[in-house]
């Protein structure tokens, strides 16, 4: 494996500063009090926030996503702010600490059993800017698909003329279901993902089309559902129905070699986490953060893309999103990651 220490904290950094002093000098009084709706972030220097990866646009205005008030002021936010964070390098005092919920779980002990003595979340492996990013919820690029959601909790939906409120209720209801993931479905027989979940009551209990797994609306539900059980500890519930047989196969698969590399997931998040390869720095590919902004994308992304990309680095014929194989590697990769804080939605390189 070739090894450079070309760092991309070098492009964290840059990117950051770069886009700052853009969209400082793009800012106009028009601008800011014109603001609506998209029109207005695009308005807003989001050209600045390209450099750094962050909104292009948000992949959202395409969408026709609906921006809410708070998603408009965090879009001005950005100018002002974006500049402090990137210029003092984040925050790197004392434990991670989320807004509202205070210092989350980046290390642990493994539990029982685990192959690592330390589970150690992929935040730790990421620049400060990339840190500070994901820590501030008015810079979280993460964020707009959380409003997203949350729009789309109460929004009825399907022949049965409900939404997901009128069932679930107060959405803090849903704290203790990320962490959980994926979950024994009894009627299935299986185990659901949260995205599984979501589709079941969509077609089953609204009356409503399923959502693509990729899809905005599916991340931003799973974001929104993701993030009330932010700062939660991974617990995921091996004891129900037949998720050990389930666990057995996720790690199977973690440890078979795939691809033309020849290569297992344990090979690269097992043996050489901390190391680097090519420019990133390879963490324990913990899933904790899931669904998460990823600077290369440019949005917001599930955990079985991850797993595709993943696999398409080692040139393997990846499974589908959704498929059996992703939902059992699912189920073992979340417990490879017990006891860690949902970071939800994080934000990585
Ligand atoms: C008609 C009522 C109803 C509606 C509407 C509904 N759900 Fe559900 N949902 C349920 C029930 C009942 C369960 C539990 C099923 C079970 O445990 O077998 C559930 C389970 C879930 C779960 C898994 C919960 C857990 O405890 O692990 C998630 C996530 C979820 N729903 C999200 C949503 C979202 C998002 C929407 C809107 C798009 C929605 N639901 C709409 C009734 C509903
Ligand atoms: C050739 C090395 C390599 C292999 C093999 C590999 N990955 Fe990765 N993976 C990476 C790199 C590089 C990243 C981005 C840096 C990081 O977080 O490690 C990454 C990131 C991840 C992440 C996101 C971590 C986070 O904090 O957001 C997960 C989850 C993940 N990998 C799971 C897997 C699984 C499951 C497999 C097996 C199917 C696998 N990877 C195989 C290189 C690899």
């Amino acid at each position: 494996m070739r090894k450079t220490t070309l760092s991309i904290a070098l492009c964290g950094a840059v990117c950051v500063v770069a886009a700052a002093a853009v969209v400082t000098t793009t800012i106009t009084p028009h601008a800011q009090s014109g603001m609506s709706g998209m029109q207005g972030m695009q308005g807003m220097g989001m050209q600045g926030m390209q450099g750094m990866g962050g909104m292009q646009g948000m992949g959202m205005s395409g969408m026709g996503m609906p921006m809410t008030g708070m998603a408009q002021m965090r879009a001005m936010g950005m100018s002002g702010m974006a500049g402090i964070t990137g210029m003092s390098g984040g925050m790197g005092m004392g434990l991670p600490s989320l807004e509202g919920i205070g210092p989350i779980t980046t290390r642990t002990k493994a539990p029982e059993g685990h192959p690592l003595d330390e589970v150690v979340s992929g935040f730790e492996y990421r620049t400060k800017d990339t840190q500070a990013l994901e820590l501030d919820d008015f810079l979280n690029p993460g964020f707009l698909w959380v409003e997203y959601g949350q729009q789309l909790w109460t929004t009825v939906d399907g022949t049965a003329g409900k939404s997901c409120a009128s069932c679930h209720g107060d959405p803090a209801s849903m704290k203790p279901v990320r962490p959980a993931m994926p979950k024994w479905n009894a009627k299935k027989n299986k185990p659901f993902a949260m995205e599984a979940w979501i589709n079941e009551c969509r077609t089953e209990r609204m009356g409503a089309k399923p959502w693509k797994w990729e899809s905005n609306e599916m991340l931003s539900a799973t974001a929104f559902v993701g993030w009330q059980g932010r700062g939660e500890p991974v617990n995921i519930d091996l004891s129900a129905g037949n998720m050990k047989a389930w666990w057995e196969k996720g790690k199977e698969f973690y440890y078979t070699r795939f691809g033309q590399l020849n290569m297992a997931c344990a090979n690269c998040h097992e043996d050489n986490f901390g190391k680097y390869i090519r420019a990133d720095r390879l963490s324990q590919g913990q899933s904790n953060g899931f669904p998460t902004y990823r600077l290369k994308w440019q949005g917001l992304g599930s955990l079985h893309r991850r797993f595709k990309g993943c696999m398409d680095q080692i040139r393997a014929t990846p499974y589908k999103r959704g498929s059996d194989e992703f939902t059992a590697l699912e189920v073992y990769v979340n417990w490879r990651g017990t006891g860690l804080s949902v970071e939800t939605p994080a934000v990585r390189q």
